[in-house]
C-alpha cells in the first residue's frame, strides 16, 4: 500500500514536473523566437543645415516608437522653416550650434532611460540657459482602464529637477514584445497582455504628437 502511495506520488511529481517543462519550454522558446532586434537608432536632418541656430530634438528608445516621436516632432518644428537635427542622445556631441533643445525618452520601469537622464545631468547647464522642452513616451498613458496621465506626469519629476523644461509632452507609446531584448520582459509583457494590462500595438496619437509640437516653435524661438 505503501509503497503504490509512494509511486504514485512519484507519477504525480515526475507528471508535474514533465507538463510544467514543456509548458515552460514552448513559452520559452516561443519567446526566445520571437525576439527581433531593433534597427539602429536613427538621425534626421530637416531643412537648411548650415544655419548656427538649430534646433536638436534627442531621444532615448528601446524599440523604436520614441525614435519615431521624436521624427514626427522634427518634422513639425521644421514645418515652420527652422533647421533641426533629430539624433539618439547618444549621438549628440555639444550643444553650441543648437539655440533650443527638445529631449525626450521612452519610459521604462516608471523611469526616462539612464542615458537620457544623463543627456540631461551632463548639458544641465547649458540647457538652462537656452529654452528646453521635454518629452516622454509609455504604455501608461495607452491604458484604457483609467486616466493616468497624473502618474505619467511624475516621471518627469527627475528631469524638471535638474532644468525646467518650458514644456512637457507626454505621450502614449507602442508595445511590440517581438522587439524586447530581454527575455524576462517578454515573458512578463506576454502575461501582462494576456491578462488585459496592456494592449500590443501602436498607441502614438500623432495628432497629439503634433499639436505639442506646433505649440513648441513660439516657446523654442524666442
Ligand atoms: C522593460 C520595459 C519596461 C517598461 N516599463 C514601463 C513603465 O514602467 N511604464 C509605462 O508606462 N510603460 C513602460 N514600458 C512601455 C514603454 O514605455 C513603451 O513601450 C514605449 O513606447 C517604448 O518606447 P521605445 O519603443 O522608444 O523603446 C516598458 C517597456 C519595457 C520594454
Amino acid at each position: 500500500m505503501s509503497s503504490r502511495l509512494i509511486s504514485r506520488r512519484r507519477f504525480l511529481k515526475a507528471s508535474g514536473i514533465a507538463i510544467g517543462s514543456m509548458v515552460l519550454l514552448r513559452s520559452g522558446l516561443y519567446v526566445l523566437d520571437a525576439y527581433q532586434p531593433v534597427e539602429t537608432l536613427p538621425d534626421f536632418r530637416f531643412g537648411e543645415n548650415t544655419m548656427s541656430d538649430k534646433v536638436l530634438v534627442t531621444y532615448a528608445s528601446r524599440t523604436g516608437s520614441t525614435a519615431g516621436v521624436a521624427e514626427a516632432i522634427g518634422k513639425t518644428l521644421a514645418e515652420s522653416g527652422i533647421a533641426v537635427d533629430v539624433l539618439p542622445v547618444s549621438n549628440v556631441g555639444d550643444l553650441k550650434s543648437y539655440r533650443a533643445v527638445v529631449a525626450g525618452s521612452a519610459i521604462q520601469a516608471g523611469q526616462w532611460l539612464p542615458e537620457a537622464v544623463e543627456f540631461v545631468e551632463v548639458h544641465r547647464s547649458e540647457l538652462a540657459n537656452m529654452p528646453f522642452a521635454a518629452f516622454l513616451v509609455c504604455m501608461t498613458l495607452a491604458m484604457k482602464q483609467g486616466v493616468y496621465r497624473d502618474q505619467a506626469a511624475t516621471w518627469m519629476g527627475p528631469v524638471r529637477a535638474k532644468v525646467r523644461p518650458v514644456s512637457e509632452g507626454l505621450f502614449a507609446g507602442a508595445l511590440d514584445i517581438q522587439k524586447i531584448p530581454s527575455f524576462g520582459d517578454r515573458l512578463k509583457f506576454r502575461i501582462s497582455v494576456m491578462a488585459g494590462v496592456w494592449s500590443e500595438g501602436d498607441h502614438r496619437d500623432w495628432g497629439a504628437i503634433r499639436e505639442w509640437s506646433k505649440s513648441l516653435q513660439p516657446l523654442l524661438l524666442k
